[in-house]
């Protein structure tokens, strides 16, 4: 085999150039945006060995390798590998690699594909082509970064206050972010980014990962001094995280890691959620229609269902010019409260001795769609399905697992148990009219293991379990939307988001502390996705009080609802609200499908933040006031226009606060984006929303 470099990648795309060895697996010497003038012959020239993007010490490599696995002691050569290519297929669009290791009796496929938004997908699968069973504790996709990205920013957070960034400058040494929550958590590092210093939205080099995966998975940020053999190399990737023994390969048996999306922007951290949002937005999942306004009654009557307030918050919400009215928690078996029920998804006959019928019909009647909540996956030790079968719960060494929000890990690993489930919710999708269903999973994962692994872990399992569970729903009910909610922003992945069209972002209605976590998940997740919904002027999250004009300010970037008792509402708050969702209705068409734009203002109480259609012709901008001001409010910037239009400003937000006006006249997108327009007079909790339109 000739030594030969290839480039995968287009110009504008991320790119990648591997490097062809005889005896060992092909290297990534390097990976960024692809230019017309890339040349891989020059990077391979240039540029020195690259890494695998399976590393193996074997090849001199001392960071941390991209395979952990052995066979017991039983046969010594199995815990170290030297794959070595045997048949490798690379050209522009992608890669498919084989290789194996004799020694170690194991086949590996590397696939590399390209896909919409210019990113880069990677996988690897391994085979066992021994006779003894080979123990496989991790298998990770790795890729190089270079030398001159020096900073990382990662996300973190918690129940209510997601998608919290962090940063920190890139050492010596690896940084990993581990998640054993069983689903993808509320602390996912979402998207593992690093660039070039200063990683800021509108500029700079940056590189991403992402593991599309709704378990237990890996982040990895590693940079190794390789003394002599190579300069110091900062490697990049992920995978699923494996709990001990929870994978065994037999003879012939093979597992996947799943797909880890990388990404390279030259234009900031926008310019990489742009590729994130046009790689959904090219999926079969994605919304094709008008996202409706929604109204989800949790906020309205938590779990105290009456048939007669629940007709009422209906029709008051057709009259307000709702889309779609979800009834959430509370509806199904002995669930008055959220020690009971989870498990039994039989209409509650305390509460619809009917059935579902009358509200549904109700809500029909009225031209609004009807969702419904689920939480498959959960079971409530007060439900007739743990007193039936108790054994049908994911758990360890004889013990019941601590309970998290009352409620046990259904075992869908347990054929019975899964079959229960998809019976008896295909039973409810069938009997009635359902245009949506919310998914819920309120607890983590701990000590997940089942009795269908003898014992052994089994979130893996589990996961694929959800992941067929919501693939027949949707075969079954191909009308359904389907929603991922996860206690708000719980399971936000590539994965799930093959399968579901929105995402309950946070069970954070307070607007203050949503904009940050609308904000930051939409670094990854376009608006259209974002449940957003305005609260009631008191904050059940945090107590806080905010105006209504901001409440909708901030929903308005994204899915628009409501979560509030709207029958307690004034005249006059209803009619300002009936005013936000025309807004919204007018101008979701753009705010659903153009660039996001987000400004880093030095001032810290305003942000700016926009969407630009993608021709350019129109754009959305909101400038935030979160708190006072320490300066005189600094410019309202609005780039992304084409610089040489011009563009007529008016003020679309009916709220009108603070007292500010636009230009008169068109002006240029160079100077909107160089001069901008004045920052609105100092007014905490305030909008100010602009739309733009080329003249
Ligand atoms: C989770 C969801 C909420 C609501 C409740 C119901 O917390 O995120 O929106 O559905 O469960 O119990």
């Amino acid at each position: 085999m000739t030594p030969a470099a290839h480039l995968i990648g287009a110009p504008g795309e991320t790119g990648l150039v591997l490097l062809d060895h005889p005896d060992r697996l092909p290297t990534a010497v390097w990976c960024g945006v692809v230019t017309p003038d890339t040349n891989a012959e020059d990077i391979v020239t240039l540029g020195g060995h690259g890494v695998s993007l399976l590393p193996e010490a074997s090849t001199i490599w001392y960071g941390r390798p991209g395979l952990a696995g052995h066979r017991g002691g039983t046969e010594p050569g199995a815990w170290s590998t030297r794959f070595m290519p045997l048949d490798v297929a690379i050209d522009e669009h992608g890669a498919r690699m084989h290789a194996h290791d004799p020694v170690a009796a194991l086949g590996l496929v590397t696939e590399i594909e390209r896909v919409a938004g210019g990113l880069l997908r990677i996988r690897h699968t391994i085979t066992n082509t021994g006779t003894t069973p080979y123990f496989l504790e991790a298998l990770e996709v790795v890729l190089p970064v270079p030398d001159r990205v020096t900073e990382a920013l990662d996300f973190t957070g918690r129940w209510a206050r997601e998608r919290v960034p962090q940063r920190h400058r890139i050492g010596d040494g690896l940084w990993l972010r581990e998640n054993r929550r069983g689903k993808t958590g509320f602390d996912a590092a979402t998207v593992l980014t690093c660039g070039t210093p200063g990683i800021a939205f509108g500029s700079g080099e940056v590189w991403g990962v992402h593991v599309a995966w709704s378990g237990n998975h890996r982040h990895r940020l590693e940079r190794t001094p390789l003394g002599r053999i190579s300069p110091t190399i900062t490697t990049l990737g992920g995978g699923e995280l494996l709990l001990p023994g929870e994978v065994t390969l037999g003879p012939g048996e093979s597992y996947a890691t799943p797909w880890v999306y990388a990404g390279a922007a030259r234009d900031g951290l926008d310019g990489l959620a742009a590729r994130f949002h046009a790689f959904l937005r090219a999926t079969p999942a994605h919304p094709h229609s008008d996202r409706p306004v929604t109204l989800n009654v949790w906020e309205a009557v938590f779990f105290d269902h009456d048939l007669g307030r629940l007709r009422e918050l209906a029709d008051l919400a057709a009259r307000i010019g709702v889309e779609r009215y979800v009834l959430d928690d509370g509806w199904f078996g002995g669930r008055r409260h959220d020690a009971a029920g989870l498990g039994d998804w039989l209409e509650s006959p305390d509460v619809w001795p009917d059935g579902l019928a009358p509200i549904v019909e109700h809500v029909h009647a009225l031209g609004l769609q009807f969702g419904l909540w689920f939480e498959p996956e959960m079971v409530n030790a007060d439900s007739d399905l743990y007193r039936a079968h108790p054994d049908w719960i994911l758990a360890s060494g004889g013990r019941i697992p601590p309970e998290e929000r009352n409620q046990h890990i259904l075992d869908l690993t347990q054929p019975a148990a899964f079959a229960h489930v998809l019976g008896q919710m295909t039973a409810v999708l069938a009997k009635y009219d359902i245009d949506s269903v919310k998914w819920d999973h309120n607890r983590d994962v701990i000590e997940g293991g089942s009795a269908t692994a003898a014992g052994r872990p089994a979130v893996h399992a589990q996961t694929a379990a959800f992941y067929r569970l919501l693939s027949t729903l949707r075969t079954r009910f191909p009308a359904v939307e389907w929603e991922s909610c996860a206690s708000g922003g719980g399971r936000i992945d590539l994965a799930v988001l093959s399968l579901v069209s929105r995402v309950w972002t946070s069970d954070q209605n307070d607007a203050l502390a949503r904009q940050s976590i609308q904000r930051w998940t939409a670094q990854l997740v376009p608006p259209e996705y974002l449940g957003a919904h305005v609260s009631g002027p008191r904050s059940h999250q945090t107590g806080r009080r905010l105006p209504l004009d901001f409440r909708c300010g901030t929903a308005l970037f994204g899915h628009f609802g409501i979560e509030w008792d709207i029958t307690t509402a004034t005249d006059a708050d209803l009619a300002a609200l009936e005013r936000w969702i025309q807004v919204y209705k007018e101008h979701r068409a753009l705010l659903h499908s153009g660039r996001l734009i987000r400004l880093d203002l030095a001032e810290p109480g305003a942000w700016v933040h926009g969407i630009v259609a993608p021709d350019r012709s129109a754009a959305v901008f909101a400038y935030v006031q979160l708190d006072d001001l320490d300066h005189e409010p600094p410019a309202f910037l609005i780039p992304g226009l084409a610089p040489d239009r011009r563009y007529l400003v008016t003020r679309i937000d009916p709220g009108r606060r603070p007292d500010y006006t636009p230009p008169p006249g068109p002006v240029s997108g160079a100077s909107l984006a160089d001069v901008g327009l004045s920052g609105p007079p100092p007014a905490p909790l305030t909008t100010t929303i602009v739309h733009l339109r080329a003249a």
